[in-house]
């Protein structure tokens, strides 16, 4: 939510900013920006749309070149996307761009309109300038300064600043939303997302919450309130910049489907050891595990539907009661916590804002927070009392499918080695169930690349539907949330998904001739009920694409069209039915022109409430 980056050094800023917020594009793109020291002076330059108008705008005018420069790819919150919304934001004194928002700008604007601020935009970010300027002027300090802002601002922040009077120097400091400080051969960088800095450098710090960053050429440090200097934290990372690239995919999103067999081999393999589920490496222990009496899985989006499959996954092997919870949700319903509640947290980024409160909730009331996270060193991972990171890489298309492949293979080994602990699985069981995974799963997801011909035939007949309804029971049911929601976000056909027998109860009346219904059948236990739910449907006129196990019983009795999934072992045809689906979702906003990798209206990771 919102791309933010900084550099100082000896090289020219411009480019590297407009490198940085281009690989940032995922974070928000309706408009953005960049600042500039110059001569004493700050240069901004900003638009609406994304970075390619800014890049053209720098052309046009022949933007100088600078050693210093902050930029700004935005995912509006508090004014719309527009030339004059779109950060940095300026006063007479500093630039600032803002990932996050302030809660409280509405009284500190009125405050500052008393003493005479004209203000050009409707955002909270300008806000917050002119409350780091006061203080400034006040102060003389800008170290000071921003800190006694902090006191006045409330909400969540990520701010990179560019003083006047303070040239080659960049503050930065953060407060719920991340920043990764980094140094190269050629001097200090600043991003939201290490990504951003895969081209320039692989050593990274993760800056902590409320601490502040001074940058410059010379030097990156963390200086703390009282002015002493904290030692900053380095880390190699040997993500690549490929990871970050399309490698001759037309689209992120497609490139990401095919990593999801090596994703989810990354993700389980390290964690079976002696053919047996082991978290030892995550610092989650046997014992921990064996006290969940009961488990809440909170996550928003996709990485809710991937605990979904959680929740199937794990009552049906270990026996334990699971709840899953809509995030934003989770504080308000006042959950039922105590201290044998297992709470697991699962989000690509580690960053979603509702998410880290559920956290933090769950934390304050006495239950172990486990989290399933993708992005290392992010605040879920470092908050939670344990973390099992999946091994995904980097996800670039707003649309996940790698990030929540693994985020299913994490529950499969997670409700694996809860039944070998519960003992509702035998030793050679769970022994069995682990080496199918690793066997199984990426080879189904592989083979499923193989109907891909088939897939694009069927996307033909779905991509001018203005309404579809994806239907299943169990798991299967599961898994058509989430195929719905690809289909929605990146090809805006509106669609549902319901559990197969849930249709009846009223949305029926929506079925009409012709009306496109995709039906999943992953296993043979709940076929002939989903059969039964189909009949309901063709009988009304729907027109039903059946995604259906390799052995099913003459599925092509009762559906227009049947994509068989590839014959694979018991559990993997989860996977590949969801492969299937995202391939379809795909190919259809490709027939239809759509913007694949960045939605309309969307953003990946979502740092506001
Ligand atoms: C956003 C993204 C979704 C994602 C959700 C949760 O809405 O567009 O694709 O599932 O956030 O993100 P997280 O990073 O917590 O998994």
């Amino acid at each position: 939510m919102c791309g933010i980056v900084g550099f100082t050094g000896s090289a020219n800023a411009v480019p590297k900013i407009v490198k940085g917020l281009k690989v940032l594009e995922y974070r928000g793109y309706d408009s953005v920006g960049l600042a500039a020291q110059l001569n004493g002076e700050i240069k901004t330059l900003k638009c609406k749309g994304r970075v390619d108008a800014l890049r053209d705008k720098l052309e046009q005018e022949h933007f100088p070149a600078t050693d210093c420069a902050i930029g700004h790819t935005r995912w509006a919150t508090h004014g719309g996307p527009s030339d004059i919304n779109a950060h940095p934001h300026s006063t007479d004194t500093l630039a600032l761009v803002h990932n996050g928002i302030i809660e409280n700008y509405r009284e500190l604007k009125a405050q500052l309109l008393e003493k005479g601020v004209k203000f050009v935009s409707e955002t909270d970010s300008e806000v917050a300038a002119w409350v780091i300027t006061e203080e400034y002027k006040a102060q003389k300090d800008p170290i000071k300064a921003i800190y006694s802002s902090l006191k006045k601002l409330s909400g969540s922040y990520a701010f990179e600043i560019l003083f006047k009077d303070r040239p080659g120097e960049i503050f930065a400091v953060r407060q719920g939303s991340p920043l990764i400080l980094a140094t190269g051969v050629d001097g200090g960088y600043i991003a939201s997302d290490m990504t951003a800095l895969l081209p320039f450098t692989d050593t990274f710090c993760f800056l902590r919450e409320g601490a502040l960053a001074h940058v410059t050429k010379d030097s990156v440090q963390i200086v703390k309130e009282d002015g002493t200097l904290e030692e900053p934290v380095w880390q190699k990372t040997d993500m690549t910049v490929e990871a970050a690239e399309k490698c001759g995919y037309p689209h992120f999103m497609l490139k990401e489907i095919h990593e999801q067999p090596n994703a989810f081999l990354k993700t389980v393999s390290p964690r079976i050891k002696n053919g047996l589920p082991d978290f030892s490496g995550d610092g989650v222990s046997d014992d921990l595990l064996r006290r969940a009496k009961k488990i809440y899985i909170v996550a928003c989006g996709s990485a809710m539907h991937a605990g979904l499959c959680g929740k199937y996954l794990i009552e049906h092997w270990a026996k334990i009661p699971v709840t899953v919870e809509i995030a934003s949700e989770f504080r308000y319903n006042d959950p039922l916590i105590d201290s044998d509640t297992l709470m697991i947290i699962v989000s690509q980024s580690g960053e979603t804002a509702d998410s880290l409160a559920a956290l933090r909730y769950g934390k304050e009331h006495g239950a172990f927070t486990m989290g399933i996270i993708n992005v290392v060193g992010s605040s879920i991972a470092r908050e939670a009392d344990a973390t099992l990171y999946t091994y995904a890489g980097p996800e670039i298309a707003v649309a996940t499918t790698k990030g929540y492949c693994v985020q299913v293979a994490a529950f499969m080994l997670i409700a694996a080695k809860l039944s070998a602990l519960c003992g509702t699985l035998s030793e050679n069981e769970v022994r069995t169930l682990c080496s199918e995974l690793c066997r199984d799963v990426p080879k189904a997801i592989e083979e499923t690349f193989s109907l891909h011909d088939e897939i694009k035939e069927i996307a033909k007949k779905l991509y001018q539907s203005e309404n579809l309804f994806y239907i299943g029971r169990g798991i299967d049911y599961a898994l058509g949330v989430e195929g719905s929601l690809k289909l929605k976000e990146i090809s805006y056909i509106h669609s549902e998904a319901y559990a197969a027998g849930e249709l009846k109860h009223g949305t029926i009346s929506l079925i009409t001739e012709g009306t496109p219904v995709i039906a999943v059948a992953t296993s043979a236990r709940l076929y002939d009920k989903t059969v039964s739910n189909i009949r309901e449907c063709s009988s009304r006129g729907a027109n039903v694409l059946f995604i259906c196990y390799n052995d099913a019983h003459q599925p092509e009795n009762v559906a227009d069209t049947v994509l068989r999934l590839p014959k694979v072992g018991r559990h993997a045809e989860m996977l590949a039915a969801m492969t299937a689906m995202q391939l379809i979702a795909y190919e259809v906003a490709v027939l239809r022109g759509c913007d694949i990798d960045r939605p309309r209206n969307l953003a990946k990771s979502v740092t506001v409430e």
